[in-house]
């Protein structure tokens, strides 16, 4: 029998040639799989094109509540964000499809799988540790890391065998899209130096071009989870698309940063995620009226680590799922509503409440009702300070 393997498709120019290419090099049959998580493709569309390139199978799946809810959520949750800017977009749809892929091997019978991803980025390690953690036994076949091809090789390759070619093989980006970000590089992007140009931008207006009058959003939470915007319950995904829209109006969730990559490189990295940045600082807002501030100096802790495990390809990790544990239980008093201003490029919290509040206002207050005991503090300062009282008798 011929080998089979299932092929992450993603309708693009690489992933197409690799269908011929598994074919010719490895003598494969491929089953191609696409998985919707909000790329903004139609996904029937690019399983027809799979079968007229030569797939022996076509598979289209729509996992956007899934991804939202399993992947994006808990890291909502976690308050993780890679070197404090990026909310791991892309990270978090690898370990996804991953499962998918190993999934369809073997309800097929395949041997391996496949992915389009090349040799110098964090991708490839995504999903061969995922794959290899889920399936230790399945092979993982990259062809664009091994065919050596140059980009007109390649397109040449294509000519030849009757593999439609993107028009968007002209734009000199690559592009990576689902909910939760749209991530840009190559280009002009490829300098430090060099503002990113209006034409790489797709779900952010310019902050020049948005509406002069400012707009609220409420966003509600329950256990670190949102779950309702201007009092409307919406399930995860639809609540992430709205108010990518929302936010991008306004020309919120522009990230521009230098990378550190897994595999050594720093790379500028550019991504428009307006739901992620606006969920994570509304999240962080309500976190600092309900956590004490010790939890909050360890969730800080936790939260970068989650970060790096995501970002390193380590989400089927025994201490990323036991990190899940920790986050689900520092959550459960994270519930309540955060109110967000949008304005001409920029949004602020400008309002928090919660039932689990811990500001209390008898405390907190320079006004008559004020019930701190102030005379307490005397006793406290002198503890406090009795390190610094004991070393300036003798070491000053
Ligand atoms: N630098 C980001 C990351 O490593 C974005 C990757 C985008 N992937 C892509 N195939 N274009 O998560």
């Amino acid at each position: 029998a011929m080998k089979k393997v299932v092929l992450a498709y993603s309708g693009g120019l690489d992933t197409s040639v690799s269908i011929h290419w598994l074919g010719e090099h490895y003598d494969a049959q491929v089953i191609a799989l696409t998985v919707d998580v909000g790329q903004g493709k139609d996904i029937e569309a690019i399983r027809q094109k799979a079968l007229s390139i030569g797939a022996i199978k076509a598979i289209a799946l729509d996992a956007r509540e899934e991804f939202v809810r399993d992947f994006v959520f808990p890291t909502l949750r976690a308050g993780a964000i890679y070197e404090g800017d990026y909310p791991l977009s892309s990270a978090l749809s690898r370990p996804l499809i991953a499962k998918y892929l190993v999934e369809v091997a073997r309800q097929e019978g395949a041997t391996a799988v496949a992915h389009g991803c090349t040799g110098k980025g964090n991708d490839q390690v995504r999903f061969d540790v995922s794959v290899g953690a889920l399936a230790p036994n399945l092979e993982v076949i990259a062809p664009v890391r091994e065919w050596e091809m140059s980009r007109e090789e390649e397109i040449e390759y294509a000519h030849q065998r009757g593999i439609p070619v993107p028009a968007t093989v002209d734009s000199p980006y690559s592009i990576d899209a689902n909910l939760w970000g749209r991530s840009i590089e190559c280009g002009v992007l490829e300098d430090p130096w060099q503002e990113p140009p209006e034409d790489v931008f797709q779900w952010t207006k310019n902050p020049a071009q948005t509406p002069n009058d400012s707009r609220y959003v409420e966003i509600e939470f329950e256990r670190g989870t949102p779950v309702a915007l201007d009092g409307e319950r919406l399930s995860g995904a639809e609540l992430v698309t709205k108010l990518n829209a929302l936010a991008g109006e306004y020309g919120v969730g522009r990230i521009d940063h230098l990378e550190n990559r897994l595999v050594g490189i720093k790379s500028r990295e550019v991504y428009e995620a307006p739901a992620a940045v606006v969920l994570h600082e509304a999240h962080r807002k309500l976190e600092k009226m309900t956590v004490t501030k010790r939890s909050a100096r360890f969730n800080a802790i936790v939260a970068a680590t989650y970060a790096d495990l995501v970002y390193n390809g380590l989400w089927y990790s025994a201490l990323k799922r036991d990190l899940d544990a920790y986050v689900e239980s520092a959550q459960r008093h994270v519930t309540g509503t955060v109110r967000v201003k949008l304005e001409k490029g920029s949004f602020h919290v400008v309002g928090v409440r919660s039932p689990y509040s811990l500001y209390n206002y008898s405390l907190a207050t320079y006004d008559k009702e004020d019930a701190f005991d102030h005379r307490a503090a005397v006793g406290f300062i002198k503890l406090w300070g009795l390190p610094l009282w004991t070393q300036a008798q003798v070491q000053r």
